[in-house]
């Protein structure tokens, strides 16, 4: 059975069961266990800073990931707490043999994780709790992974050169930005002005057409610019 027939017949017995114990108000009525299918557990309570960069056309995952690394065996999307304040608490049952890592991930529509925010080696435990419980949902490896490796680099920095001397390159890209007065901006920006990212001239190439190389396409979705702006706020710490 697909796993969509079995969860279109489970909301049809959800709905069945609602109504014939409308009223009734024992709430074990129901297998409690249905959805914990037993064997190995891994449980993660974490809270978040950094939540303006909670992804929205990518999910964040708490996945169970065998040797790829790349197709997660068991997941489960987090959804998204109203403060950083709250924790979150999510659980991941059944692990079998094939999982070696548990990770925190943000990933594509296709549950294929474009950076992982924190992971795990995984030793078959049979009940364990994430040794972690903050999670930085603007930390720098991410702009560095989502942002710069997978949309500049390839004109900034890998092969032979780098456009406008701007190399950002995972080695080199804090170096090259932080702090780094920009060579276009005429109003003599920064690249990255830490905690004010209406001063950073790479706000600004991003969202307006304003030099040679027209930048404001390059980014496929709005939220890659909100993930910059909010690692910038938050001090653009590496
Ligand atoms: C197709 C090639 C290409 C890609 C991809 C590209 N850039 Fe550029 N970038 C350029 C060129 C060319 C310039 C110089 C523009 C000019 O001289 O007017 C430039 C200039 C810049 C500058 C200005 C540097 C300064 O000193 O003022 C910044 C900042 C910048 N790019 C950031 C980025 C970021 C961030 C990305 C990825 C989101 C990116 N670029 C992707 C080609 C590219």
């Amino acid at each position: 059975m697909s796993m969509g027939m079995r969860k279109g017949l489970f909301f049809a017995a959800s709905l069945v069961c609602g109504w014939l114990f409308t009223g009734c108000d024992d709430g074990n009525i129901y297998p409690p266990e249905r959805e914990e299918a037993g064997g190995p557990k891994v449980t993660m309570q974490v809270s978040f800073t950094g939540l303006e960069a909670w992804p929205v056309n990518y999910s964040l995952l708490f996945a169970a990931f065998g040797e790829d690394g790349k197709h997660p065996v068991i997941s489960k999307i987090i959804s998204r707490p109203a403060s950083g304040n709250e924790q979150v608490t999510v659980s991941l049952s059944g692990l079998d043999e094939r999982v070696r890592t548990i990770a925190i991930a943000v990933a594509n529509k296709g549950r294929e994780p474009v950076y992982s925010c924190y992971s795990y080696a995984y030793n078959g435990e049979q009940e364990l709790l994430l040794p972690v419980s903050e999670i930085n949902l603007a930390a720098y490896g991410r702009v560095q992974q989502q942002v710069f490796d997978s949309y500049c680099t390839r004109c900034h920095g890998e092969g032979e050169q780098a456009a406008a001397s701007l190399y950002l390159t995972a080695e080199r890209s804090y170096r090259s930005i932080v702090n780094v007065p920009s060579s276009l901006s005429a109003a003599n920006k920064l690249l990255i002005h830490p905690v004010l990212p209406a001063e950073s001239f790479m706000i600004d190439i991003l969202t307006t057409d304003i030099v040679q190389y027209n930048h404001t396409d390059v980014l496929p979705e709005a939220e890659m610019i909100t993930l910059i702006e909010t690692w910038i706020k938050e001090g653009a710490k590496e």
